[in-house]
């Protein structure tokens, strides 16, 4: 299951828009509701505007009306950066599935990418 999004996340990957990386990236989350929701990275000229293909993908499953704990698992191309570890956390996925530094697809939860994350009280 885990491995079929992560095919999903390689195959939209050619839409994303990394023209000052070339570092394409691709994400699809499934909603437990069996929906799948794409995304890919988003660049600007103006660098830090740029957006990562897993938020991208989760800002797809929200406008559709998802909420934390509507999203079951999700597959990305790369390994998620430290802010997109804390989108993962705060939507409460049940596992993260990626191609690491390795090359070696693995699984994660959110809570092992981000240990004694903080959260508001
Ligand atoms: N990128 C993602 O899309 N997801 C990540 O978690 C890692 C980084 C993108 C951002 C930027 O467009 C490109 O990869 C190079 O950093």
């Amino acid at each position: 299951m885990s491995d079929e999004l992560y095919e999903r996340a390689v195959a939209i990957a050619e839409r994303a828009y990394a023209p000052y990386s070339n570092y394409l990236v691709g994400a699809a989350v499934r909603a437990r509701d069996g929906r799948v929701f794409e995304g890919v990275n988003v660049e600007n000229a103006a660098y830090p505007l740029g957006v990562c293909a897993e938020k991208s993908a989760i800002v797809r499953a929200v406008a559709e009306g998802c909420r934390p704990g509507d999203l079951e698992a999700i597959g990305i191309t790369a390994s998620p950066c430290g802010g997109c570890r804390q989108w993962l956390y705060e939507f409460r996925l049940d596992r993260v599935t990626f191609r690491n530094q390795s090359g070696e697809i693995v699984t994660y939860s959110p809570a092992e990418l981000l240990p004694d994350t903080w959260e508001l009280d």
